[in-house]
């Protein structure tokens, strides 16, 4: 009598056991992607060739490294949109290409504001509200762009970005380590220089100052100014 109870115990925790599998299946079943494959396209900034004090090869060569990360960040967005569909969320290859999608997506946004505030030729407007604003908060424009240049002048790779907060309406200049360390949460990039080696180096070597100091000839001022 014995054998006969343990036996339908083991025949029904078999049961239980193959129908708590089967529902967890159903209840996590393959979904289909409904969303189109990430398809950003790589700006053309062309028209910057021929500005002084950068070289077409400089020129050319930043375009390419910037096309690298729409690229990426493309490439990125489809495999993890893929893996979701194929239940793969939950494994490490999916976290870290999470984790790399912000280097990636901030490299390209980032390329985009920096070349989109090149190109100028006009002096920054001192009767515009930014120019204004920026006085208000760092006393005067001389006392700003010094800060601003000390801030790109920092050792290391990555970027100066002068950021306007909204909830606080403050002008922050601020280092971005890489792309995507250091970045003000919902700031709006005001002003942008990249220096990373590959900036200036064709054409300057080691000497970044001389780079800055070209870059400021270069600003376009009209759309640092809209932007704020
Ligand atoms: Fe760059």
């Amino acid at each position: 009598m014995k054998r006969v109870i343990y036996t339908l115990v083991v025949l029904l925790g078999s049961a239980l056991l193959t129908f708590a599998v089967i529902t967890q299946a159903e209840e996590k079943p393959q979904t289909e992607s409904a969303l189109p494959a990430a398809s950003m396209q790589a700006k053309d900034f062309s028209h910057l060739i021929g500005m002084h004090g950068f070289s077409d090869t400089l020129l050319n060569d930043h375009f390419k490294l910037y096309q690298g990360y729409v690229k990426n960040t493309n490439a990125i967005l489809d495999r993890l949109d893929a893996m979701l569909s194929e239940n793969r969320s939950r494994t490490v290859e999916y976290a870290e290409l999470e984790r790399r999608l912000s280097w990636e997506f901030d490299g390209m946004l980032l390329h985009e504001y920096y070349f989109e505030n090149m190109g100028g030729k006009e002096p920054v407007d001192v009767k515009s509200a930014l120019y204004k604003k920026i006085a208000e908060e760092f006393g005067t424009f001389d006392r700003w762009k010094e800060d601003f240049i000390s801030t790109g002048s920092m050792r290391g790779i990555g970027w100066a970005v002068l950021y306007w907060e909204p909830r606080t309406g403050k002008l922050i200049n601020t280092w971005v380590d890489e792309h995507d360390k250091g970045n003000i949460v919902a700031a709006k990039p005001i002003l942008v220089m990249d220096v990373f080696e590959h900036a200036y180096m064709t054409d300057y070597r080691l000497d970044r100052a001389k780079y800055i100091e070209a870059f400021f000839k270069n600003i376009d001022w009209k759309t640092v100014q809209d932007r704020f």
